[in-house]
């Protein structure tokens, strides 16, 4: 007898054949109707139990959470709900679930109820649905980079610098931490560690990305990053994983549409692929907004939001042009930003960002040229000689999802702006190396893989687009 997917069995129905699942109790009904699901999509396949064919002992076995592996005809379902169904003539039970102990129930459970039980999570529509999604997302982004030439680079993960010169590095170290070796000044002796230096988990692959598009032309990282920042949001983890894309003889604008044309077909990608998830994850939004007030509902559906991405073009708006439409918007007159616009030069806090994307522009939008002095050293200088050649994607909903730049290629340019942010210049004498031999214009940009997939999903919180989130006091799991 044939093993076959849940997914595979509702695609092609083999009726009249005898065919094997194995998969998850979802629920039992009047003895007579196991829900099953095996992951393979969010249906469920109907199993018919005649329950005068089985003892009772193995009927009160089939609980929410066991594992059981049925056999028997595929027939077409005379009941509303499902188009086949299968008639169980064999039934093994693979794994008991004590349903006293199970923690997920047929019912609602809380999303906080929920990442405590990240690991049966999985078990869940919701987290199966977006989990599917999550790896439709991670392989559209493979297959756009490889159909296009691309090399995906490997960006090591225990790096001796900091990339993004933000200082927010989780120290990697096999020092004793009661009694670690320590230096004529008294402070740690690194030169004793692993590495015989410091190092960290990197925040970035992109220097490494460069180093590589200097010779591969086109290349893209896509791995796990690490920031030691404090920040307790939605949208914050303190791992993550990135795709970082670094493309050769690339400026500004070329990076701009790189980043729209890349955002656009994942998205595509996932609405092609994922109709199911999809459906199921629009109306699980409509569903949890039932009883909230209209202002706080999400302007569209699930779907018709991805659509209006599409449709659209980004919005690109320089950073001088931005703080203009902030300075005379409402909330800025009205005293209601907690951070009120002032004065060029600012960073923007995400009440901005999402002020633009939502409120003023409607769609997502390019913010570039930004003040170079809230921005990176390895952003190239513009001519005004205050901004630099920076560009941030802010999405509806999320707000920053990109942030890229044109590169500063210019040797002597980029020594001066390692000087003024107190880089130092021996510990990246191969980042410079590449400014010294047969350098060239280049650009890219990292998109932040789980607020794309938060986006995609339509879900509220990073935690539950990530099957193990890293948080500020939370690594279980
Ligand atoms: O803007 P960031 O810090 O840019 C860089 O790291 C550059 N080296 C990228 C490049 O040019 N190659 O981070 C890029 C993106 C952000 O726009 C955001 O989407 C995401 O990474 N990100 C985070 N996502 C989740 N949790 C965090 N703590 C994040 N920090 C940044
Ligand atoms: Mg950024």
């Amino acid at each position: 007898m044939k093993n076959k997917t849940i997914k595979d069995t509702l695609l092609n129905p083999s009726i009249g054949f005898d065919i094997t699942i194995k998969g998850w109790v979802r629920t039992f009904r009047s003895n007579r109707f196991i829900a099953l699901n095996d992951g393979s999509t969010i249906k469920n396949i109907q199993c018919v139990i005649d329950l005068n064919q089985w003892d009772e002992k193995l009927l009160k076995r089939i609980t929410t959470g066991a594992c059981i592996s049925v056999s028997g005809k595929l027939t077409e379902s005379l009941g509303a709900g499902q188009s086949v169904e299968l008639m169980v003539t064999e039934l093994e039970i693979l794994g008991d679930s004590n349903p006293e102990e199970f923690p997920i129930q047929p019912k609602k459970h809380s999303l906080e109820f929920l990442r405590e039980n990240a690991h049966l999570r999985f078990r869940t529509n919701t987290f199966s649905a977006v989990f599917r999604v999550r790896h439709a997302v991670s392989f559209a982004i493979h297959k756009y980079f490889n159909d296009r030439g691309y090399f995906y680079l490997h960006a090591p993960i225990i790096t001796g610098s900091d990339a993004e010169g933000a200082g927010e590095m989780f120290r990697v170290t096999t020092l004793n931490d009661i009694k670690p070796p320590l230096n004529d000044q008294g402070h740690v002796n690194y030169k004793e560690d692993f590495f015989g230096k410091e190092t960290n988990l990197t925040v970035s692959g992109q220097l490494e990305a460069e180093l590589a598009a200097m010779a591969l032309s086109k290349v893209y990282t896509f791995g796990p990053t690490f920031r030691a920042e404090n920040s307790n949001t939605s949208r914050h983890l303190a791992e993550f994983w990135m795709i970082e894309p670094e493309v050769a003889f690339n400026d500004l604008v070329a990076n701009m549409d790189l980043a729209e044309d890349f955002l656009k077909y994942v998205i595509k990608h996932v609405m092609d692929n994922c109709a199911d998830d999809l459906e199921f994850l629009e109306n699980r939004i409509i569903d949890e907004e039932k009883n909230i007030k209209a202002e706080l509902k999400q302007p569209f559906p699930l779907r018709e939001k991805l659509k209006h991405v599409l449709d659209n073009s980004f919005e690109r708006v320089s950073y001088t042009d931005a703080i203009t439409i902030l300075r005379n918007s409402k909330p800025n007159k009205k005293k209601k930003f907690d951070y009120l616009i002032d004065e060029w030069g600012v960073d923007l806090q995400s009440e901005h960002e999402r002020y633009l994307v939502e409120k003023h522009f409607g769609k997502p939008v390019i913010l570039y040229d930004y003040p170079a002095d809230i921005k990176a050293f390895y952003m190239r200088q513009n001519d005004d000689n205050k901004t630099v050649a920076a560009m941030d994607i802010l999405f509806p909903g999320i707000g920053e999802i990109v942030g890229g730049s044109q590169r500063e290629e210019r040797y002597d340019v980029l020594v001066s702006k390692m000087k003024a942010f107190n880089i130092p210049e021996d510990e990246m004498w191969w980042y410079l190396d590449t400014r010294k031999f047969g350098t060239c214009i280049h650009a890219g940009f990292g998109l932040g893989f789980e607020r794309l997939v938060l986006f995609i999903t339509g879900m509220t919180n990073v935690r539950d687009v990530i099957p193990f989130p890293r948080t500020p006091k939370n690594a279980e799991f």
